[in-house]
């Protein structure tokens, strides 16, 4: 059997605390059951500190040779008027590495629907597909002077074309529908994915497909997030609805993501930031950081089974109360780290037991 190579990008603020965590569950279910070869390199803020970039050709070309990355987070006030940005190193791997579609699901169980802020009526399960290598972060012109400011959003048919025939291909494992969520009523880049959404949704006749403008779906992702399936977006949008409907499940500290192209390693990351805030004190939720994990077993090394152990952990863990500030809760980072990976560990005790 071969060994994995992932590459670990731990990053900036809260960055290196949750990837710690991380690292320790994986590490925990993967005993005797999956190996690994970690390789650290150093990404973002603290590679402007160390290498005077964000995205060092070693970093780049280390993620380029392994089979997954790893990612924590990047960024922090330090590096906010340098001239170079921590962000702009994260943008350009994604574009290096072609990670053109990012999976971003919201799931809540029933058993962990009271951390919601919302009175749900029903259980909610939601993948958003966000474009993530072109639209307005990438489109020129992109120019700036004290008197004006340019950016650009800019599609081409290939460009939505191929985010949209994962998305309905995911569709068809799950709940069958899928919503274009846009700005067609104004923006020409959205009448353009209409068009190829639609010539793409007729290939998939099983899946049910209609279309949202992105304002009324902020509001309907508050007032009836059951409704959704599979939503599909351009990256800004994207970007803006996800940290929303991390919210729904408590906080942003809970979702994962996965950022694929069509070849080579797929990248996974906690959608939310560095957290410059609560950087250092044990306060970061590491659930979405240990879920990105969770992620990388199932979608670059086919283990579902150790990522099924992970995610029955984390559910258990939150439904006994055991969580961070941001939930409500007054658990370390480090000792919710320690409960999902007891509750792995005296999971198999159990199973060995009932097995002899
Ligand atoms: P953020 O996501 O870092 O934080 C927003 C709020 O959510 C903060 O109050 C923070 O404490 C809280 N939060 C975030 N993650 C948490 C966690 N795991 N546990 C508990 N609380 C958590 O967004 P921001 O404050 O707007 O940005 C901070 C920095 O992160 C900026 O430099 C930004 O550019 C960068 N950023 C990086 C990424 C990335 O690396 N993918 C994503 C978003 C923002
Ligand atoms: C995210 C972040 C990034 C984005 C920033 C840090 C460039 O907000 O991953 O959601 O906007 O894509
Ligand atoms: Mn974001």
């Amino acid at each position: 059997t071969s060994v994995a190579q992932i590459a670990i990008l731990a990053g900036d603020g809260v960055g290196p605390e949750i990837m710690t965590a991380a690292l320790a569950v994986l590490k925990a279910v993967s005993q005797d059951q999956f190996q690994y070869q970690l390789q650290a390199v150093p990404f973002g803020g603290i590679a402007i500190d160390q290498c005077g970039e964000p995205l060092p050709a070693t970093t780049l070309a280390t993620c380029q040779a392994s089979d997954a990355v790893l990612l924590a987070a990047v960024g922090g006030p330090k590096w906010d008027l340098s001239p170079q940005r921590p962000e702009a190193g994260l943008l350009a791997l994604r574009q290096a590495l072609n990670l053109f579609a990012n999976i971003r699901p919201t799931r809540i169980t029933e058993a962990n629907q009271h951390y919601s802020p919302l009175k749900l009526a029903a259980p909610v399960d939601f993948v958003i597909f966000r474009e993530l290598t072109s639209g307005i972060y990438f489109g020129q012109p992109r120019t700036f002077s004290s008197e004006m400011a340019v950016d650009t959003m800019r599609y081409q048919r290939e460009e939505i074309a191929r985010i949209a025939r994962l998305a309905f291909q995911f569709a068809t494992t799950r709940s069958q529908h899928v919503t274009l969520v846009d700005k067609a009523n104004v923006l020409a880049s959205s009448r353009l994915w209409r068009q190829v959404v639609a010539a793409i949704a007729a290939e998939f006749p099983a899946v049910t497909y209609d279309t949202k403008y992105v304002d009324a779906t902020a509001m309907q992702l508050i007032a009836h997030p059951e409704q959704f399936d599979v939503i599909l977006t351009a990256n800004l949008f994207g970007d803006i609805l996800s940290d929303e409907a991390a919210e729904i499940t408590g906080s942003l500290g809970t979702i994962p993501s996965i950022s694929q192209g069509s070849q080579g390693p797929a990248l996974y990351e906690p959608i939310h930031g560095s957290a410059p805030d609560i950087a250092g004190q044990s306060r970061a939720n590491p659930i979405a950081m240990i879920r990105s994990v969770a992620l990388m077993l199932v979608h670059s090394f086919k283990r579902t089974d150790l990522a099924n152990e992970i995610t029955t952990a984390i559910d258990a863990v939150m439904a006994a109360g055991i969580v961070t500030p941001d939930l409500g809760g007054s658990a370390t980072t480090t000792a919710v780290t320690a409960a999902i990976i007891n509750h792995i560990q005296e999971s198999r005790e159990v199973y060995a037991t009932d097995h002899v």
